[in-house]
């Protein structure tokens, strides 16, 4: 026969080793998801640590109970499937919708509210932009305002009670997940929310001590009861309008 000399077991180098994990689909697997991860990790583990993730801004408080139950109504309605409340710091974003968002402004968002789908305008800055009879109007009849509007209606909300029982508890949960609501807010929230929507209430004084810059009026044109409508107008009038730019941009030397 030949005497052509063939090793028995060929000579192992470093690279024949990689053998191992190409002829083990799984192995493999796991090895590539074990390596993209440690850039996840790098990137994204340092950031639920640091304390300047989130720039601390003047004027963002926790929301007011009214204004809570307002954005679980946004929440419940999908408002945010056309609507998002995220300005980017792009120079057509900021001349038609305001200063661009920052972070601090989310921190109380569960579920934050950013997003590129815009079959509507963003609403992070719509606070004080229409009356709050435009907004009643607007909710319940859209075409009423805007003609070519392709937005739904949604009549039902003026004439739907408001639900609250359980506010103080809601305010009990976001405090689980990090919002920094006092017992005192807790256990007043359901006179909070009563004094933020009723003209003349006597809690009014204390409930603004409590939540800075917050308006307390009858939203939706009915000051009789506490509609829907009055909490998610109340949301919506009190977007973008906590945090004052001027002094920001001063304090952070932009002009
Ligand atoms: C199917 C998509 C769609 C949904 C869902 C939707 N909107 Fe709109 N929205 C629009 C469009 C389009 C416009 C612009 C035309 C107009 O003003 O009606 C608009 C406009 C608005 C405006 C005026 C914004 C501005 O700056 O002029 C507000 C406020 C608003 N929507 C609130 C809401 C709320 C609150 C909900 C949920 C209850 C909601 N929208 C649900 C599409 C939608």
């Amino acid at each position: 026969m030949s005497n052509v000399d063939i090793p028995a077991t060929p000579r192992r180098s470093l690279w024949s080793k990689h053998k191992f994990f190409e002829t083990n689909s799984i192995i493999l697997i796991i090895g590539v998801l074990l390596v993209i991860s440690i850039g996840g990790l790098v990137e994204i583990a340092p950031l639920f640590y640091l304390q300047n993730t989130i720039e601390k801004v003047e004027g963002m408080r926790p929301y007011t109970p009214l204004e809570l139950a307002g954005r679980a109504i946004y929440v419940r309605e999908g408002c945010y499937l056309c609507h998002s409340q995220m300005i980017r710091p792009l120079r057509d974003e900021v001349e038609r919708y305001g200063h661009y968002s920052l972070a601090a402004e989310s921190m109380y968002d569960k579920p934050f509210q950013w997003g590129s789908k815009r079959t509507g305008p963003d609403l992070a800055r719509v606070g004080g932009k229409y009356s709050d009879d435009w907004q009643a109007r607007h909710l319940g009849d859209p075409r009423s305002l805007v003609p070519q509007s392709i937005m739904p209606g949604y009549p039902f909300l003026t004439n739907t009670e408001l639900s609250y029982d359980d506010i103080a508890a809601e305010l009990k949960a976001n405090r689980s997940g990090g919002v920094p609501y006092s017992d005192e807010m807790i256990e007043r929230a359901m006179d909070d929310l009563r004094a933020q929507a009723t003209p003349d209430h006597p809690g009014q004084s204390a409930f603004e001590k409590r939540y800075p810059k917050a308006q307390a009026r009858d939203f939706d044109g009915n000051p009789k009861r506490i509609s829907e409508a009055d909490a998610l107008i109340a949301y919506l009038q009190m977007l973008g309008t906590l945090v004052d730019f001027k002094l920001y941009n001063d304090k952070a030397n932009i002009r």
